[in-house]
């Protein structure tokens, strides 16, 4: 999978089914020159947006995925939308453990956990999101963060399963407006925690394997420095990707760094 530029946006709280039918149009088009050989587009709207854009993104190769999913498959939880009905509405990735979920809705590593087994019971990429807070950071505590969030997300997991998987490293404090962007040094060093972290869970061949995404105001200048990095194999991204022209004009950018760097280190490793 490592072979592929793994790029997406999560939309938040912002599009209507209809714009999210439309952006997903244009954004078709302007990509559609792309080679999807060495291109895993992604998009990840609002729940109510998935089953009316399912047709687009499928006409014009672009990925759906939700941005949480409940843990059971179905019963008395007012207010979860579950596995089932996610797939029904077409999406097939779930986004698990954004940093607003847990700071601003109260999920813990524990209810992650739960959500990852039940995205891979259900077939589902589960898109894993760790990273530190500000003060975590300040507390020299970043990597013991990182490895505490997944060692806990992917307790039960095996390596087969583990060899789904998607993971993004977002630093709480880079994410959003109030956000500053990791440096491409920092956010590469955290990546390598985090490849380390998989190697020593599932060990280094399926570890190897996992795409991880580094977000948090990711924009058109810094993003072809990240991707250059070795273990950055691709972009979550939010604002900057939701204007579908810009977002193009960034895919475009580190899709050339992309093949250039999988080329060079497919030569090293031969
Ligand atoms: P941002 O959002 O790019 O707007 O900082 C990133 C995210 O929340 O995943």
């Amino acid at each position: 999978m490592r072979d592929k530029l793994v790029i997406g946006t999560n939309t938040k709280m912002y599009m209507t089914a209809a714009r999210t039918t439309e952006y997903l149009r244009e954004l078709g088009r302007l990509t559609e020159g792309l080679d999807r050989a060495t291109l895993e587009l992604f998009i990840i709207p609002s729940f109510t947006s998935i089953s009316a854009a399912a047709e687009t993104g499928k006409k014009v190769g672009i990925r759906l995925g939700a941005q949480n999913m409940a843990w059971e498959d179905e019963g008395q939880y007012t207010g979860e939308v579950s596995a089932p009905m996610l797939r029904e509405a077409g999406a097939q990735i779930v986004e698990i453990g954004h940093s607003e979920r847990r700071h601003l809705f109260g999920e813990t590593d524990d209810m992650v956990n739960r959500k990852v087994l039940a995205a891979l019971r259900h077939n589902f990429t589960p898109l894993l999101c760790v990273g530190e807070t500000a003060q975590q950071k300040h507390l020299g505590i970043a990597d013991e963060t990182l490895r505490i969030q997944l060692k806990t997300a992917l307790y039960g997991i095996t390596a087969q399963q583990a060899s789904c998987l998607w993971i993004a490293y977002e630093p709480v404090w880079a994410i959003g407006t109030a956000g500053k962007p990791a440096s491409e040094f920092y956010a590469s060093s955290k990546h390598v925690v985090i490849r380390d972290t998989l190697s020593e869970l599932f060990g280094p061949a399926v570890s190897r394997e996992i795409p991880l995404l580094y977000g948090g105001s990711v924009n058109a200048e810094n993003a072809p420095g990240l991707i250059e990095m070795p273990h950055i194999d691709g972009l979550f991204i939010g604002r900057s990707a939701w204007d579908a022209a810009n977002f193009s004009r960034i895919i475009h950018a580190v899709l050339p760094v992309f093949i250039g760097k999988a080329h060079n280190m497919r030569a090293l490793a031969e």
